[in-house]
């Protein structure tokens, strides 16, 4: 198993694998061939994926805006989960935001998604129940939610 940074000829591995996986949320724009494009442009070196012989096992969207690190859509295909996987990626994806020189990062689970909670308690990411997560859509967006 390769952990390798991502580029955009895996986009269309990486889409379908997402698509398979329950309980994240997807939109037709940032999640578009060239909304990934986009973030990799942004995040050439904290977008990992695990390959194992040309098939996604997994992958982690890690970016920063140069003050704060954020984690979008993680995930590991169904056959390969329960090994320890999605903890290699995190590793990876932590170790390059240090080497930006990022000090916190943060993500967004759905409350329901046990399973992503359950993991990411595990990786020693903390509920914030002190915050109000807020958003404001800057164009319309459509909701892909698997
Ligand atoms: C969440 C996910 C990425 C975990 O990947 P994984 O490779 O199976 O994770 P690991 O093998 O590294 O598991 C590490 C720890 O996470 C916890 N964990 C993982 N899956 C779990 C599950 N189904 N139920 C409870 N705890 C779980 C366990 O504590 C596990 O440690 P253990 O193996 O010592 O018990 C994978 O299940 C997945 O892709 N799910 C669908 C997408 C998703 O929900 N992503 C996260 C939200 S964005």
């Amino acid at each position: 198993m390769d952990i390798r940074l991502m580029t955009i000829d895996d986009y269309d591995k990486i889409y379908a694998m997402w698509m398979s996986c329950r309980n994240m949320g997807f939109n037709d724009v940032d999640d578009s061939r060239e909304g990934i494009e986009r973030f990799l442009r942004r995040n050439p070196t904290t977008v990992f994926v695990a390959d194992d012989n040309g098939t996604i096992a997994g992958v982690i969207l890690g970016g920063n805006d140069g003050r704060r690190g954020f984690i979008h859509h993680m995930a590991v295909a169904e056959q390969y989960r329960h090994q320890g996987l999605g903890t290699k990626l995190v590793a990876a994806c932590l170790d390059a935001l240090r080497a930006e020189h990022i000090s916190k990062v943060a993500l967004l689970v759905f409350k329901y998604n046990d399973t992503g909670n359950a993991f990411w308690e595990k990786q020693g990411f903390t509920v914030r129940d002190d915050l109000n997560y807020r958003n404001l859509a800057l164009r319309e967006l459509v909701r892909i939610d698997t």
